[in-house]
């Protein structure tokens, strides 16, 4: 498999008029962001922009909403996401194609969604959306599954992945201590959940594909 493999099956999952959604799942740090947005720059490099990335990031719940939950050191688990939000805005997606639809962000420093933030333009005929529970099979992941034409699995050597997703933490703010303690704590028991998808992606991409860099 190659990069350009890549490409061409993900142009294959657009026929007709109807917009198509891939999805992307992988552990924190797999590299799922940086796949989608290597998709996204490639496939629009034609010049019309015929496909969006709607990362799952933006359905993160505000950080006051975790602390009513009581839930904010589990940030990132799947109870810590607006799961069915995620569903129906990929319905959305799905639906509405003569209007610009709009997805929320997420801010990296601040660690909280921004809503309005991304625009899907009625041109898009693919949506790329990434994130790490797509594969989860329970409560309302189900349902963000059943919007998924194909999901694929974002796949990376787990010392590398914990290695890039302590510098990622870093680069964000975090000391080295808090960073690692974060990476093998709740970050890991959460990457233990995703690893556990792998089996029912449609396709595993391998990390020596390399797309980010
Ligand atoms: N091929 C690569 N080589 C080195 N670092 C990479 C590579 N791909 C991604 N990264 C870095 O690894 C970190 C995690 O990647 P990211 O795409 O954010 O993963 P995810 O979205 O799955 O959490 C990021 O800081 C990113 O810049
Ligand atoms: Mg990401």
């Amino acid at each position: 498999m190659t990069f350009d493999d890549l490409l061409i099956h993900a142009r294959g999952l657009v026929a007709g008029r109807r917009r198509s959604v891939l999805g992307i799942a992988g552990s924190p740090g797999a590299g799922k962001t940086t796949l989608a947005q290597t998709l996204v720059r490639e496939l629009n490099a034609s010049g019309e922009r015929w496909v969006a990335h709607v990362p799952m990031d933006g359905f993160h719940l505000a950080d006051a909403e975790l602390d009513r939950l009581g839930l904010r050191e589990r940030k990132g688990a799947p109870g810590t996401f607006d799961a069915a939000g995620y569903a129906a805005l990929l319905g959305r997606l799905r639906e509405e194609v003569d209007g610009t639809v709009y997805a929320p962000g997420f801010e990296r420093v601040l660690e909280q969604p921004i809503a309005g933030a991304i625009p899907v333009p009625p041109t898009a005929r693919l949506v790329v959306t990434e994130g790490n529970y797509l594969l989860l099979g329970t409560g309302a992941w189900a349902r963000v599954r059943a919007q998924l034409d194909e999901v694929w699995f974002c796949e990376l050597d787990e010392d590398e992945r914990i290695r890039r997703l302590i510098a990622r933490h870093e680069e964000f703010g975090k000391g080295h201590d808090e960073a690692v303690a974060w990476v093998l704590g709740t970050d890991q028991r959460n990457a233990d959940l995703v690893a556990a998808g792998r089996d029912r992606a449609d396709l595993v991409v391998p990390a020596s594909l390399d797309a980010g860099v």
